[in-house]
Order: structure tokens, then C-alpha cells, then sequence
């Protein structure tokens, strides 16, 4: 694809276009257990970086992380009640990124000070910030993570290299499940390869990959959400494992590193030996460690237990970090399985070129019900 500047939806800075885009929608930013009360953290969101802190009351708050003093980071402060406190001069900021006390300077000063804040929302044990201009929409809810009959609900936050929209459009790609992950298509007694088809829907793509194995057809849904979300079932990765409700968010940290923020839900009560294991898991190499190592060809990926706890993730990031921290499209030949992609990049585009021209862009929206995931390996004949 020829490089458009003004249709560029890789880098998403400030005051980029597709930055402007992104934060015109709800993003997921952190783990909500891990930041408690009291307790300030720096966080980089699209190249931005942040003040995030919870106050003593248990409630968060997020400004920029930059002191409208002398410029040090307000995420080295303290918390009081509900404000921040500069570690360098003592300026102090309330929730709403008003300053409220100067210990060196006149009355009045204060009250003319302020750093730019942000609504958050805590919603299934993560914290949801609008990063964008003017009211935020509704915070979007996800009845398929809700239910709680089903097993427990797990949230990982994981740095990933490469762009964001390499992700993204990995999701949308049905294909490189049966290279990319062999071991784990084959345990689903998926073995065909796909014949995929697209379309736009209210809240994004709707993808449908159907696998014609003789007398078995396998049918597997995917959901995308737009701006950068997808939700589908997921198959055991390994034999610790079972069927889930994933969803999850592409968020970028700057233009070459991707935040993964994976909810998944079991779709079944486990049975014993089938849950997420943190002792077994502590004894693996951590996903970069591993991605780093099989880069470098100390180790070929086929080569990694096949129990290891972060297959999936580690499997993805060897084959976008192996396009490049940022692909060069301009090089590609798309064939027919590119469907999916071909329609993600229009959709985008024609939703750039809408807001880089000021005119109204798509209203988003999904439906309050549960979006149809699809049935698990048996069920998933048809
Ligand atoms: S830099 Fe923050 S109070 Fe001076
Ligand atoms: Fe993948």
C-alpha cells in the first residue's frame, strides 16, 4: 500500500491522526488490583506519558505526567487524600489536575495552575481511560466476560514489540493460525485451511473462517471492535488449559511497542489441573526473555515445550517482530486470504480521511447482548 501521510494509521502521538482517532474511544490502561490506594505509577499511552494514582479514598486518577512547575515527573510525588503532591517544589494538583497549594508561592497563584486530567472507569479489574477531547461516550460493556457461572476471569497486561496495528492486523488473520500456531490449531483438531469471509458490522469486522475437513466442518467466529479490539473464543493453548471468552485490547505505548491487555473468561467451571497455574508458569522464561532469545536463533521456536504457559503470545510476537518494529506495507502482495485486512485498512481510512476533513465519522456501537462467539471444538461442527 502506498504510504499516505495523511492517511497514516500507524503512528498515533499526539496530534496525529490516528492518535486523534484512538482517543476518541475508551482504552484499557492498567490492572486495577495493581495499583493500590495511596500509590502514584508512570505510565506511556500512544507516546504520551502519565501521572496515574489512586487516592486514599480508593479512587483513581489520572493527569499528565509532567509538573507545570519545572517540569519533573508528578509520578514521583506523593498522594494526599485525593491530590498529588511534586516531589521537587511541593505544588499540589486535586483529581481534576487543578492546582490547589503552592508552598512558595502567593495566594492566588495556584488557582490560575492546572495539568490536564482524564476520566477513568474501573470495569472488570481493569482501569479504562478516555484520552480524547471533549464529553467521552459511554464506556462499552462486554456481557461475555460478565457471566461469573462461568470459570474464573484472568487479566493480563503484556508489552509486546512491534506497531499496534500489526496486531491488529494479525487478529484479523485466520491463516497464519495453522502456521503460526500448529501445535495449538492441531490439539483443536483444527487442520484445514480456512476459507475466511468478512464484513462490516456496527461495531467493527465480523470474520467467519470456515475449515472443511471432509465430514467435519469447523466453523470459528471473530469479532473485531473498533478501534483495537477482539473478541472470539480461544482454544486450549495447552493440556492445562480450556476453551475461553478472550478479549483484547492492541493498545500502543509509543509507535513501535504494543500494550496486549487479554481478559479471558474459562467458558466452563475448570476441572482440576485446568486452571492457570502461577507456580507451574513462574518456572518458564517470561514471554520477552523467550521472543528475544528465538530472534536472536539461540532457539527455534518449535522447539519450546509445548506446555509453555504463553504459547500463544510468544508464537505472535516472533512473527511481528520478524516484519519489522513497524512493517513496510508499500512491499506487500495481498492475496484473497487478505480479505479481512484489505476491509480493516478501508474501514480505517475511510475513517481518518472523514476526521483529517472534519466531517462525521461512524458512531460505533454493539449491541447490548452477547455477540455470537461461536460453540467450542464439538459444538463447533456444523
Ligand atoms: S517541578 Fe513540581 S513543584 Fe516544582
Ligand atoms: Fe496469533
Amino acid at each position: 500500500m502506498k504510504r499516505n501521510e495523511a492517511l497514516d494509521f500507524v503512528h498515533t502521538g499526539p496530534k496525529t491522526l490516528a492518535g486523534r482517532f484512538m482517543r476518541r474511544f475508551w482504552q484499557p490502561i492498567y490492572r486495577a488490583e495493581d495499583l493500590a490506594a495511596g500509590r502514584a505509577t508512570r505510565i506511556k499511552v500512544m507516546s504520551e506519558h502519565f501521572t496515574l494514582y489512586r487516592g486514599e479514598d480508593g479512587t483513581p486518577h489520572l493527569v499528565v505526567d509532567a509538573c507545570p512547575h519545572r517540569g519533573t515527573q508528578l509520578s514521583l510525588g506523593w498522594v494526599e487524600g485525593g491530590n498529588i503532591r511534586c516531589f521537587y517544589h511541593g505544588w499540589v494538583f486535586d483529581g481534576t489536575g487543578q492546582c490547589v497549594e503552592q508552598p512558595a508561592e502567593k495566594e492566588g497563584f495556584a488557582r490560575k495552575v492546572c495539568v490536564e486530567s482524564y476520566p477513568l472507569e474501573e470495569y472488570l479489574g481493569i482501569i479504562f481511560a478516555y484520552l480524547g477531547e471533549g464529553e467521552p461516550p459511554a464506556l462499552p460493556r462486554f456481557p461475555e466476560l460478565e457471566d461469573d457461572r462461568l470459570g474464573p476471569l484472568t487479566i493480563r497486561f503484556r508489552l509486546s514489540p512491534a506497531n499496534y496495528f500489526q496486531r491488529i492486523e494479525n487478529d484479523l488473520d485466520e491463516v497464519h493460525v495453522q502456521y503460526v500456531h500448529k501445535n495449538i490449531a492441531q490439539r483443536a483438531g483444527m487442520t484445514a485451511i480456512p476459507e475466511i469471509t468478512a464484513a462490516e458490522t456496527e461495531y467493527g469486522i465480523y470474520r467467519e473462517s470456515l475449515r472443511d475437513q471432509g465430514a467435519r466442518k469447523i466453523r470459528r467466529n471473530c469479532h473485531y471492535l473498533m478501534p483495537n479490539g477482539l473478541l472470539l473464543l480461544v482454544s486450549p493453548a495447552t493440556k492445562f488449559d480450556q476453551w475461553s471468552v478472550f478479549m483484547a485490547w492492541r493498545v500502543p505505548v509509543d509507535d513501535e511497542w504494543t500494550m496486549v491487555v487479554i481478559l479471558d473468561r474459562l467458558k466452563q467451571k475448570p476441572k482440576e489441573g485446568q486452571v492457570r497455574d502461577v507456580e507451574r508458569e513462574s518456572k518458564y522464561p517470561d514471554p520477552y526473555t523467550l521472543t528475544n532469545d528465538i530472534m536472536a536463533r539461540k532457539l527455534r521456536i518449535h522447539d519450546v515445550d509445548p506446555d509453555y504457559p504463553d504459547m500463544f503470545f510468544v508464537q505472535d510476537n516472533v512473527v511481528l517482530m520478524g516484519q519489522g518494529m513497524i512493517c513496510d506495507r508499500s512491499t506487500e502482495r495481498l492475496g484473497r486470504s487478505d480479505a479481512p485486512i484489505v476491509l480493516l485498512r478501508k474501514l480505517w481510512l475511510r475513517e481518518l480521511k472523514a476526521l483529517a476533513e472534519g466531517k462525521p465519522l461512524k458512531q460505533w456501537s454493539r449491541s447490548p447482548e452477547v455477540l455470537d462467539l461461536g460453540e467450542t471444538s464439538e459444538a463447533q461442527l456444523v
